[in-house]
């Protein structure tokens, strides 16, 4: 089958009225890495047919983030995409996304609000909104997203439910380098210390996940934990460190199966993020 490479919301609507059966939707930024490998391999698995769209989305950067720099490198990506069966490939202009004069945002407030949405304030919006674009272009069955964003898949589930997107949510496992870091387009960023320094998101998790398998119950101690061992780093400085109920994002007192433990960590510029989910 021949991947369709598609530019317009236009040409998409025509495509996909053509594809019957189910479509499974990887939505990206590109830069594509194994985690966004797994939900396509994932979509192909269950799906009559695949969508992958590939749209470094300006909404959902804040001023200072790293919009201009986000790597960008589309052969690459539809290199890599070759060998996977996907059906269409769908890379909007932003003229395209956000038509002139583009006023109507989608906002998912509570879920949006802590964690990520205490520092990046604008982000869940833009998010939110690109993935009602996308859903409504592809009108897929099911849509793929990694667990490793943890909040940004609470807020498109609640975001799937209230405005009624006929849409299964399909959430794949974190893909980790071999040293435990999560694969992330923008692991790019981090060379030689700064790259082992990155590893102490996964060490800061383990940690505090040793001691919920030892029996320790109480959230204060957990954090405690994964903010020590982020101290212990000389490189890498805490955001935030968050012991929450997955599907709210309430901070607890009390851990149990189940609870999101996440955090951010800035090692120099470059902000990376992680979570786990205890077991
Ligand atoms: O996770 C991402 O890459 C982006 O946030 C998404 C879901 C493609 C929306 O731009």
């Amino acid at each position: 089958m021949q991947t369709k490479i598609l530019y317009t919301v236009q040409d998409l609507r025509r495509v996909r009225i053509s594809l019957n059966g189910t479509l499974g939707l990887a939505p990206t930024m590109g830069a594509l890495h194994g985690g966004h490998l797994s939900l396509i391999s994932r979509a192909r698995a269950e799906c009559d047919h695949v969508g992958v769209s590939i749209f470094v989305n300006p909404t959902q950067f804040g001023p200072g983030e790293d919009f201009s720099r986000y790597p960008r490198d589309l052969d690459r990506d539809l290199r890599l995409l070759e060998p996977l069966g996907v059906d269409v490939v769908w890379v909007p202009s932003p003229e395209e996304m956000y038509p002139g004069g583009f006023q109507t945002w989608v906002a998912v407030e509570n879920v949006s609000a802590p964690l990520e949405g205490a520092y990046r304030p604008a982000h869940f919006r833009g998010v939110a909104t690109v993935v009602a674009k996308l859903f409504n272009a592809f009108t897929p069955a099911r849509a793929y997203f990694g667990q490793k964003d943890a909040q940004q898949v609470v807020v498109i589930k609640r975001m799937a439910k209230d405005l009624n997107f006929p849409v299964e949510i399909v959430v794949c496992p974190t893909v980790r380098e071999p040293d435990g870091l999560a694969m992330s387009s923008r692991n790019s960023y981090l060379s030689g210390d700064a790259r082992r320094a990155a590893t102490v998101l996964y060490r800061a998790l383990g940690a505090a996940k040793n001691q919920f398998d030892a029996g320790e119950r109480n959230a204060g101690v957990l954090r405690a934990t994964m903010l020590a061992t982020v101290a212990d780093e000389p490189l890498a400085r805490a955001d935030y460190v968050s012991a929450a109920e997955p599907d709210t994002l309430e901070e607890l007192d009390r851990v149990r199966e189940g609870t999101l433990l996440s955090l951010a960590v800035r090692i120099g510029k470059v902000r990376l993020i992680d979570n786990l989910i205890l077991r």
